[in-house]
């Protein structure tokens, strides 16, 4: 079987996190992607956070699936030389060095266009162009500057970042949709173009609901919040809302049965207006089926600390797993926290590959994530991330097309 993107090249110019997460989904989906790394050193994270000594890490390992390593020293002429070859023999250049690394190099987006104008160049960066356009950034600043840090947390307390790499893999599975859109639209245009992605605008992105209680609040208090039952006034900006959903039905997080000792004991649970009544029979609540202060949704907005208490009450006596088998034949809409150890546990990830064990050379048996985004006609296999330029010779052959005397040449001159 065929891979969707079977026969796209792409230049991996990328280290850290997002543009690896980029990259791995661009090779997931049949792509034959190249990472570039300088000799000895190669991307930072192969020794970032390491379990075994002298091994790739899994954040490296775990983020580099599928790919081929090439190790190139990119400032050497020699280098250069070789680089200038691989663009011209690739469709897609990807890379997330801090702001202007590319130009410094002597590479350019006009250069690259005269290199090779099918070329679609891809890059993220922290923020847009604008006052902090020059800054390196992290996952966590990127969360902070994006919306997600003042809107997370317990309402009064600290802003908080949330453990979903959002700023990082976040930005870079935009970056991928970007890079999907440049391809099609070079089968008609046949010209490549430049996608840019600021982690900044990503989080903002995936904090668009915020932006829109922003805009509510200039028109009254955010009536599903804990806070306005609570009768707490509202400030100029949108507040921290704990567990509280996003959305249109009221939702928290409640304890389950044993949660004095497992920390994960507890259940996301959806007050959706369509099954309220079967939420007040299963909670032994059928009188507020008709009760005017709980029977509409508007009547239960001021009293949603009533009504998740009692729903507490009822879960408490009951395992996540079991409120789950309850509620879902009468399509109440909760979910089990789950543990990390729970889900490595679960087999119906291990069915689909979302979560998969891999062989490698150095480390051994290891788990990561799978692909996540699953096509019929192209499924996914997942391959050990390579050592550090363990492709080299072989790209240099047959992408670049240097004989072995030149290959030689270009080790002892220490341009790869
Ligand atoms: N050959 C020669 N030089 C190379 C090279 C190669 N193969 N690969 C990288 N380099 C050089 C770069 O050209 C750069 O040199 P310069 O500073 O002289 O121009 C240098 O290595 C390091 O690049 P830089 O990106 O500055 O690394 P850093 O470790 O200092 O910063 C980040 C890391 C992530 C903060 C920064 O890259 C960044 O802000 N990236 C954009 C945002 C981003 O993606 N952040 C999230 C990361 S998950």
């Amino acid at each position: 079987m065929t891979k969707a993107l079977d026969g796209v090249r792409i230049l991996d110019m990328t280290h850290v996190q997002s543009g690896p997460t980029c990259t791995q989904i661009l090779a997931w989906m049949g792509a034959d992607v190249l990472k570039i790394e300088r000799a000895g050193v190669g991307d930072a994270t192969r020794g970032q956070l390491r379990d075994i000594p002298d091994v790739d890490s899994l954040y490296f390992t775990m983020l580099n699936h599928n790919k081929r390593s090439l190790t190139l020293n990119t400032k050497s002429d020699k280098g250069k030389e070789i680089f200038t070859r691989l663009i011209e023999e690739c469709d897609v250049m990807v890379e997330n060095f801090a702001p202007g690394a590319l130009d410094r190099m002597g590479f350019s987006w006009e250069r690259i266009q005269e290199i090779n104008p099918r070329m679609i160049y891809a890059s993220v960066k922290g923020f847009g162009p604008g006052p902090y356009a020059d800054c390196k950034v992290y996952e966590n600043v990127a969360q902070c500057a994006g919306g997600s840090a003042s809107t997370t947390g317990i309402e009064g307390g600290v802003p908080l970042v949330t453990g979903s790499q959002i700023g990082d893999s976040g930005t870079g599975i935009h970056l991928v949709a970007g890079i999907l859109a440049a391809l099609y639209h070079r089968t008609h245009s046949g010209r490549g173009q430049r996608v840019e992605c600021a982690m900044q605008d990503s989080v903002l992105n995936l904090c668009r609901v915020k932006l829109r209680d922003q805009q509510r609040l200039a028109h009254g208090p955010l009536k599903e919040y804990s806070q306005f039952g609570e009768g707490k006034d509202f400030g100029e900006a949108v507040p921290r809302a704990g567990n509280d959903s996003g959305g249109g039905q009221p939702g928290r997080i409640l304890k389950c049965k044993g949660w004095e000792t497992d920390p994960d004991a507890y259940t996301y649970f959806i007050t959706q207006a369509a099954v309220w009544k079967n939420v007040c029979d299963v909670i032994g609540k059928p009188e507020w089926k008709e009760d005017p202060d709980f029977a509409k949704p508007e009547a239960r907005l001021p009293r949603l600390n009533e009504v998740f208490g009692t729903i507490e009450d009822w879960t408490k006596t009951k395992t996540k797993f079991e409120v789950m088998e309850i509620c879902n034949p009468l399509n109440i809409p909760v979910g089990p926290i789950l543990s990390m150890k729970e889900l490595v546990e679960e087999e119906s990830l291990r069915k689909t590959g979302t979560v998969v064990e891999v062989d490698h050379p150095e480390r051994g048996k290891y788990l990561t994530v799978g692909n996540p985004i699953k096509l019929s006609d192209s499924p996914s296999d997942v391959v050990r991330s390579p050592l550090l330029g363990e492709h080299t010779d072989e790209i240099l052959r047959d992408v670049v097309g240097l004989s072995d005397e030149e290959i030689k040449i270009a080790k002892e001159e220490g341009a790869i």
